[in-house]
């Protein structure tokens, strides 16, 4: 037996500023899937995530509902957990950045960085709201395009010609909090000097540590050079302030990252086996992997290792990047209707139904993947019901009623047992892999083939003829230790699925350890419908009545 590996994977946090939503759960089921995997294959694993709670639109939002920030934070945080729990996503722990030790992190990391040189202070200028008393992030400015005119557009971008520029360079702006037009205003800011670790980067980056499509493009963002990274923000401003620089505040994905470390510490308190050099400063015993959506990976691959290594900690084992989710092929957006939240969905549908779909759709690239009510009714009903299902509920009646719900002592098509679970390392190698797809489609053929072998033995018709108990006994027998090998396979991806049908089998636990062994004379309990099947006619229905959501 090779030693057992020592993995802590994070998912990103989400900002506590709105409703956990299917396009965050992509990312929650997508590690979670993979969590329950190593750790049936009998890795440890440390899995943790929470929320990102800093920044200007938390602390908007929370203005604008008249509670406090911390208030907002909270209500969030427990709205998550509960919408967490309700899709099977299982973490250690689910803490906040809004936390003493991401405090205390942030100020030693920051303080390191600074002892070695790698912060400096710039003045910049930028656009302040007079009526607030507030600066401007580029999201909160309105104006008209310096290139083609439009109307209306943000202060980073034309939507228009597609144009990107400066704030200050926007015509006619105007603020979108107060409607006042803004005034230029200087400010010093501190920044991190990212190009003291361009080489390290690099090296990092060109050692296969992330997709090639992701590292690539990083690669080309280094031929110009690291800029500096403006790492601080003037009050108001809900974060941490940074250590002697009174009003100045490090920005949100300064101690966002951090957070990660924040829950590790902070379920170390609750547990007395995880010691934080083990994990985060010795790089050899152990694995650090972050599960992130492709718009946050420089965060990431570039800012979060940097940061670091340059503190004296362990860089990321890897980085794993995901696309975005659309809804019918639409991006998610509220003012389309194509906006699905978590609590949406599980007031009306199974979470493994949600957990099945996007794994039979993802694989290890950055493509994005499209949330289509039919095809999703479609594949649900027909794999999970028809196909996986369907073997068991096929089988199991015979062996409660003809045999007291014995199994046979043996089965006589050896040969499907032995291929079935001849593929334990195949299709464990493509869900570690995250070719999730791949191993749906692979665990699928068993499923045919399976449904093949009792077609064609047709237990029904043999049930009929005198002289024929054996044979059906032995038939169900082999159906239903298919079955086991198949939900085993799937189990990571329908927890609820496999947790009833280990039920109905009478057979604790499913688990890659448990595999090989077939189940025989062994008595079974009696069936019920382990899964119903998705009415698609009423879908749209489901998801027709939008949410109401602030931030
Ligand atoms: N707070 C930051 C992450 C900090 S991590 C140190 C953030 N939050 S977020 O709420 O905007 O997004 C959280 C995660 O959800 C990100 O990885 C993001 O890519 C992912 N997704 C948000 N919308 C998504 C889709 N429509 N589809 C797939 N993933 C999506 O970024
Ligand atoms: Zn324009």
């Amino acid at each position: 037996m090779s030693k057992q590996r020592q993995l802590l994977v994070t998912v990103a946090l989400p900002y506590a500023n709105g409703p956990t939503h299917l396009g965050h759960l992509v990312e929650h089921i997508q590690a979670d899937i993979w969590v329950r995997l190593q750790r049936s294959l009998g890795n440890d694993v440390v899995f943790i995530c929470g929320d990102d709670a800093h920044g200007t639109p938390i602390m908007i939002s929370a203005e604008k509902q008249n509670i406090t920030p911390d208030q907002l934070v909270a209500q969030i945080h427990d709205i998550r957990k509960q919408d967490l729990h309700d899709f099977q996503v299982h973490y250690d722990n689910y803490y906040t950045t809004h936390s003493p030790e991401n405090k205390t992190l942030s100020e030693m990391i920051y303080q390191r960085l600074k002892e070695r040189g790698d912060i400096e202070t710039k003045t910049i200028s930028q656009l302040f709201d007079p009526a607030k008393k507030m600066f401007l992030p580029d999201r909160y400015v309105k104006g008209e395009c310096p290139r083609c005119g439009a109307k209306d557009q943000y202060g980073d971008n034309c939507e228009a010609c597609g144009a990107t520029y400066s704030t200050t360079d926007l015509k006619n702006p105007t603020s979108i909090l107060s409607g006042e037009k803004p005034i230029e205003k200087e400010s010093v800011h501190y920044f991190f000097k990212l190009a003291n670790h361009q080489d390290l980067l690099e090296k990092w980056l060109k050692a296969g540590h992330l997709q090639s499509a992701v590292s690539n493009k990083l690669l080309e963002w280094f031929a110009q050079g690291l800029s500096p990274w403006d790492i601080s923000r003037d009050e108001p401003y809900f974060g941490f302030e940074i250590p002697d620089a009174p009003g100045k505040y490090f920005y949100v994905w300064l101690d966002a990252p951090i957070g990660y470390m924040a829950s590790f510490v902070n379920l170390s308190k609750k547990r007395n086996d995880l010691d934080f050099d083990h994990y985060w400063v010795d790089e050899k015993s152990t694995e650090l992997y972050h599960f992130v959506g492709k718009d946050i990976v420089y965060f990431h691959a570039l800012f979060w290792p940097a940061m670091l290594h340059g503190s004296g900690h362990r860089m990321p084992t890897n980085v794993f990047a995901h696309g975005y989710l659309t809804i019918n092929g639409a991006k998610m957006s509220k003012s389309r209707g194509t906006f699905i939240t978590a609590r949406q969905y599980i007031q009306h549908l199974d979470s493994d139904y949600l957990r099945y779909y996007f794994a039979a759709k993802l694989n290890s690239g950055i493509d994005d993947l499209d949330f289509n009510f039919l095809d999703f009714a479609q594949r649900v009903n027909s794999d999970l019901v028809g196909k996986v299902v369907n073997i068991a509920s096929r089988c199991a009646g015979f062996i409660t009623k003809n045999f007291e719900g014995k199994l046979a002592e043996k089965f006589d098509n050896d040969e499907l047992f032995t291929h079935a679970i001849q593929q334990a390392e195949k299709i464990a190698d493509l869900l570690v892999q995250r070719e999730y797809n791949q191993a749906v489609k692979e665990i699928m053929a068993l499923a045919d083939a399976a449904n093949a072998y009792i077609a064609e033995q047709a237990p029904w018709d043999l049930a009929k003829q005198p002289g024929q108990e054996g044979r059906v006994q032995s038939v169900c027998t082999l159906g239903l230790n298919l079955f086991k090998v198949i939900m085993t396979y799937l189990h990571p991806i329908v927890p609820n699925l496999a947790k009833k049908s280990a039920d109905f089998l009478n057979y604790p636990e499913l688990s890659w350890q448990t595999l090989k062994t077939p189940l025989l004379n062994h008595r079974i309990n009696t069936f019920t419908p382990l899964i119903t099947r998705i009415d698609a006619q009423k879908i749209d229905s489901y998801f027709s009545e939008q949410p109401i959501v602030n931030a």
